[in-house]
């Protein structure tokens, strides 16, 4: 006789399933049945998969639903990962990232031991202008080698998503030659060890980076150069348009003139704000509407509100201050004030020479006075609205991407605690 179909136990259509998770931190936006905590955590755990995407989380015992795979007409297999009772949280977001250059910056580092500022030896046609020449200088294998070799060492530390901007070319044809090598890394990038683990690579460009020296004389053309040849030529090849604004590098006007016409173009919009001073940066994301501003050092509580109001995620980069000696970002303030915090490492030559986004996750904690609930969200769900991808990414729920990060700890609450060492043993993404 056939089985009543109303008696029938609910089937979830699923072709993978990790199981044995310790602790699922979710960092769920929405509330999770099972689930404790501001981040949503669940102990002894299970995710089921379906094509990549999560549709299912919850305790990993005998109430779990049962789960079918239809391939077809057949019946296909359901492969199952054992994650050895480690801790699972959402792969780390890194949003702010200039991993694409050649050459090193060491002697400046040491240079600026002895007291020599970083705005002095930018002033000075250094700093930037120094990566500009070695990147001008390099091929396209070399520099999508040091690239890839970069885009390892992060995944290896837990993240699964990186922004990469351009801004060491600062001429038209090594801007496009670094665009068209930051979108190869998401189509090349394939781990030697783990099947499933291309990291999302997302594309920026930087062109108002630093005023090259050809330039220098006639910094006007160069604005108009970015405006009027790079931007409409990398439509399509960059997702965002950032700009460095700084007394330095670019006013608020030019960062406007720039900004404004890449909005027109359809590039989202990130700004490097009030960074050394203030520069009016955070002032002119809150006016363009972008989707975040970056650094916010020396940013008032005026532009602070204005940022908030217009949804301006505010992300901080601690690895700057570390290297430059710098006060760190004041997150208390903003996270205070209500604004969306993210976190991520400004990984690049001069500023912040560094991968790893669990040490980021430290100094939040550690020099910065953010809870693990805030450094963890910062550098997770709200990394992912930085890059506008939290409807994909960031969190571990019903219909996001499964994007993951084992980690080899026995309680998530050594996160930050223990540092300076590796705490990731591999991350998990779908493909
Ligand atoms: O985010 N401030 C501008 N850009 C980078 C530094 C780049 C460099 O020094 O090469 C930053 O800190
Ligand atoms: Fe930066």
């Amino acid at each position: 006789m056939m089985p009543d179909p109303l008696q029938q136990p609910a089937r979830i259509q699923a072709d993978m399933v990790i199981r044995n998770i310790g602790q699922l931190v979710t960092v769920a936006q929405h509330p999770v049945p099972g689930a404790s905590g501001p981040l949503q955590v669940i102990d002894k755990a299970a995710v089921a998969l379906h094509d990549g995407v999560i549709v299912w989380l919850g305790r990993d015992d005998e109430n779990e639903p049962m789960f079918q795979h239809d391939a077809g007409n057949a019946v296909g297999e359901i492969a199952t990962i054992d994650a050895q009772g480690m801790v699972v949280t959402p792969g780390l977001v890194d949003s702010h990232t200039h991993l694409v250059f050649a050459g090193d910056r060491s002697e400046e580092f040491h240079l600026r031991r002895q007291g020599v500022s970083y705005g002095a030896l930018l002033a000075q046609g250094r700093g930037i202008l120094t990566t500009m020449q070695a990147t001008r200088g390099a091929d396209t294998q070399t520099l999508t080698k040091l690239a890839t070799g970069r885009l390892h060492t992060m995944r290896n530390h837990g993240t699964t998503t990186v922004e990469v901007k351009t801004g060491y070319g600062l001429d038209k044809v090594t801007e496009q030659t670094c665009l068209r090598i930051i979108n190869n890394l998401n189509a090349m990038e394939t781990s030697p060890s783990y099947e499933y683990s291309r990291v999302r690579v997302v594309p920026t460009f930087l062109g108002a980076h630093s005023v090259p020296p050809e330039y220098r004389d006639k910094r006007d053309a160069y604005v108009d150069l970015v405006i009027e040849e790079m931007l409409p030529s990398f439509v399509g090849l960059a997702r965002f348009c950032d700009v460095f604004c700084e007394r330095e590098a670019f006013s608020p006007d030019e960062s406007r003139r720039i900004l404004t016409r890449a909005k027109e173009l359809g590039y989202l919009l990130k700004i490097h704000a009030d960074q050394l001073s203030a520069s009016g940066g955070a002032k002119l994301a809150a006016e363009l509407g972008a989707t975040s501003a970056d650094h916010l050092d020396f940013a008032s509580d005026a532009d602070l509100d204005d940022m908030r109001e217009a949804g301006v995620v505010a992300t901080l980069l601690p690895g700057c201050s570390y290297t430059l000696r710098d006060p760190y970002p004041p997150a208390r303030r903003l996270l205070e004030r209500g604004l969306l915090v993210a976190l991520a490492t400004d990984f690049n030559p001069g500023t912040s020479y560094c991968e790893n986004m669990q040490l980021m996750l430290g100094l939040a904690m550690s020099a910065m006075g953010m809870s693990l609930e805030e450094a963890l969200t910062a550098a997770t769900i709200n990394g992912a609205r930085a890059l506008a991808l939290h409807e994909m990414t960031g969190s571990i729920e019903v219909g996001k991407r499964g994007e993951l990060a084992f980690w080899s700890i026995a309680d998530y609450h050594e996160i930050g605690y223990h540092f300076g060492v590796n705490l990731v043993h591999s991350v998990f993404i779908a493909s």
